[in-house]
């Protein structure tokens, strides 16, 4: 079978990543910046790996209440691998969990040219269409997103994407029955955008974070003296 692919190359016993000889990139660059390298395909800047860091450390962990710890648990609890409980919780992940990074990209994307952001989100709302990126179960404010507002400013990444984020969830608070804070996933999917990395990777940068957190919520259930 002929296999083609820009992303890794494999011969003569070494390998490239990007172009870039995988024992040079394991001797001097980190995870977070190889991991930049292989999804946008060059390494990445001093602020581009800070901000990237940030973005993974945010969204490691988020508690025993979501919908992918809870399926990981559960299945792990049950005798499963590490690998299916793993998937277990991956696979919980859609629109309300998660997902909603790929989904509020998607959203700022659509919507970066709307001059009237009042009467979308008034509309929208109407429709009782939940805007992605915004609501969270307990909190009222997440504080994750103004650190990671914080760090984008510094690092240069607090762009149009952002800016019209929050924007957005002024608009939506002024019209909610609740406090609707743009909760990590819509932080994390506007500073990616702002970052220069297309909508439709943004979920699997929320995937690329968690996965640390339930592979730990996983062993406890596994392993610890706590679990279901
Ligand atoms: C996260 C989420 C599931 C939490 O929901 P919740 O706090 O249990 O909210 P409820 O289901 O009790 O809804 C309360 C009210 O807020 C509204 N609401 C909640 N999230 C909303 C959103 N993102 N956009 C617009 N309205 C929203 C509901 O429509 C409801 O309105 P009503 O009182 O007029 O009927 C919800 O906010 C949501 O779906 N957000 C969008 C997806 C998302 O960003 N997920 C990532 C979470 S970290």
């Amino acid at each position: 079978m002929q296999e083609k692919t820009s992303i890794t190359n494999i011969s003569d016993n070494k390998e490239t990543v990007r172009g870039y000889d995988l024992s040079e990139l394991i001797k001097n660059k980190s995870f977070v910046e190889t991991i930049f390298l292989v999804l946008k395909g060059n390494l990445p800047n001093a602020n581009e790996a800070r901000m990237l860091n940030a973005l993974f450390t945010a969204a490691i962990d988020h508690g025993i209440g979501t919908a992918s710890t809870i399926a990981s648990r559960t299945a792990a609890s049950a005798g499963n691998s590490m690998q299916a409980a793993l998937a277990a919780g991956i696979l919980a992940m859609d629109k309300s969990h998660g997902g909603a990074t790929e989904n509020a990209a998607k959203f700022f994307v659509e919507n970066m040219g709307e001059k009237n952001i009042a009467e979308l989100v008034k509309s929208l709302k109407e429709q009782k269409i939940r805007l992605p990126g915004f609501g969270h179960r307990v909190l009222t404010h997440d504080y994750r997103s103004d650190t990671l507002f914080s760090i984008a400013k510094e690092t240069g990444f607090y762009g149009q994407h952002c800016a019209l984020a929050e924007e957005v969830g002024v608009e939506l608070n002024k019209i909610s029955s609740k406090p609707l804070p743009l909760n990590v996933d819509g932080a994390m999917a506007a500073i990616l955008l702002d970052m220069g990395f297309p909508w439709q990777m943004a979920t699997g940068f929320f995937i690329i974070a968690r996965v640390p957190g339930l592979v730990a919520h996983i062993c406890e259930e596994k392993f610890g003296d706590v679990g279901m």
